[in-house]
């Protein structure tokens, strides 16, 4: 991925604002609306309805974590493979998540960032974010998918 600094000054400003509330909701609608998703939580407790998978917190604790990680392809997007490595091996060689799911989560991230920043959700800011959630995806994916 190749990062100009207004596309890096856009993606690091709006990330600064993103709080709790919006973090949670994207595994939540992710785990909502891609509902065989859920399967891969299934020791996480209730994911009976949409409310329980909102209001779960081990699935809010957990897209926190997922989403402070893919905040780390911000800082290292110099090297999206790399520092994607591990996280690689874990979720298609261990866990065999399908690697379509990276790009709709990339692409939940998108809507809730339209959804609670819409004022500043500019085509420029929504096309530098579009470059992140890619470039993470692709660097999540097996090589050999390429
Ligand atoms: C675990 C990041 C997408 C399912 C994790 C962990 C991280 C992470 C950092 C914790 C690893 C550890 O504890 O060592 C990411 C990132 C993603 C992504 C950056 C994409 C942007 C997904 C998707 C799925 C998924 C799409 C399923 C459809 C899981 C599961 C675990 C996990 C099941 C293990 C949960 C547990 O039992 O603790 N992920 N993830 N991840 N991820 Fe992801």
């Amino acid at each position: 991925v190749h990062f100009i600094a207004e596309e890096m000054a856009a993606v690091a400003c709006l990330r600064a604002k993103v709080n709790m509330e919006a973090v949670g909701e994207i595994l939540g609608r992710f785990l909502v609306i891609y509902s065989l998703t859920q399967s891969f939580f299934d020791n996480f407790g209730s994911l009976s309805s949409h409310s329980a998978i909102m209001g779960n917190p081990r699935i809010k604790a957990h897209g926190k974590k997922e989403l402070t990680s893919f905040g780390s392809g911000v800082k290292h997007v110099d090297d999206p493979k790399g520092t994607f490595a591990q996280l690689s091996e874990l979720h298609c060689g261990k866990l065999h998540v399908d690697p379509e799911n990276f790009k709709l989560l990339g692409n939940m991230i998108l809507i809730v960032l339209a959804i609670h920043f819409s004022k500043e959700f500019i085509p420029q800011m929504q096309a530098a974010w579009e470059k992140l959630t890619t470039g993470v995806a692709n660097a999540l994916a097996p090589r050999k998918y390429h």
